[in-house]
């Protein structure tokens, strides 16, 4: 989306262009931006509550709801969240009122050789939920599966080397294990989508746990065929925003200590766009 400038205040009707577009594509680039803070939370307010992270002590000063994805340090410390989301996942399945979107500023992109690394690649749930054999379709038709905020955070601790500590009593109590339909009609495009994620949904409830365990690896690997998968090369000064309903995503960690990324990130919870409050019908 070109010629929009972020640092003013949108109107109702740019709001729901912006609302439409993220339905109908799932992820939305808005290039050239020059953004303070407090201009990132503004934009980002327009769509919904802002979450402030339970786990997260990389918060914006000032601005809670800004998260800072970083491998960059400061005077030998780590300015950010070095591995955040560096593996399949949907943002905030875990949460009991999930996420619409979330929105993202570029703000020092990795290059090597002149190409941009650490991109964001994105599978798109749409697609994934209308190629799903008749028998699977038939199998998660009126189910519901649980999401752990734990299953992830613990994943990159084991498998990525994360030096992130485990999650306190006190943060795994604010986001108990949540359960949400595996099949969600999207609140833009009115279509089905596939919701479910290998980051955060740990089984399928009711069902005995061989059989859960046995689809879900079959829907995850299917979610995440490569011809599902879109990647986000990010340029500096981008803004990016994708719809957590129809998508889940990945941050590519092809980039070294030495080459620096550094992102601010709000995460847009669905109180708005479930309320309908951009009046944006479904485009069935
Ligand atoms: C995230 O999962 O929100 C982080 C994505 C990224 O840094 O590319």
């Amino acid at each position: 989306m070109d010629g929009l400038d972020l640092t003013r205040a949108l109107n109702a009707e740019e709001v729901r262009g912006i609302v439409r577009a993220v339905g109908e594509h799932g992820v939305i680039c808005i290039p050239d931006q020059k953004l303070e803070p407090a201009h990132l939370k503004a934009f980002s307010g327009n769509f919904g509550e802002l979450e402030i992270n339970v786990a997260s002590s990389f918060q914006e000063k000032g601005h809670p709801e800004i998260m800072i994805l970083s491998n960059m340090l400061e005077d030998g410390k780590p300015i950010g969240l070095a591995d955040a989301g560096q593996d399949w996942h949907t943002d905030m399945s875990y949460s009991s009122t999930v996420a619409f979107a979330n929105i993202l500023y570029g703000i020092k992109i990795p290059l090597r050789d002149g190409r941009p690394l650490g991109c964001t690649a994105f599978c798109d749930m749409h697609k994934a939920y209308e190629t799903l054999p008749d028998d699977i379709r038939r199998r998660i038709a009126g189910r519901t599966a649980t999401h752990d905020f734990n299953k992830f955070w613990e994943k990159m601790r084991r498998e990525k080397g994360s030096t992130r500590p485990p999650l306190t009593e006190e943060q795994r109590r604010k986001k108990p294990p949540v359960s949400h339909p595996m099949v969600l009609t999207h609140p833009i495009t009115g279509r089905s989508v596939l919701y479910a994620n290998p980051g955060y949904t740990v089984s399928i409830d009711g069902m005995e746990a061989g059989e859960s365990d046995e689809i879900l690896e079959f829907l995850f690997a299917h979610q995440t065929r490569p011809e599902f998968q879109h990647r986000h090369l990010w340029a500096e000064n981008d803004v990016l925003m994708w719809d957590n309903f129809a998508t889940i995503h990945n941050a590519i960690a092809d980039y070294g200590p030495q080459e620096h990324r550094l992102i601010k990130r709000c995460q847009v919870m669905a109180d708005k766009v479930l309320a309908n409050a951009f009046g944006v019908r479904p485009l069935t």
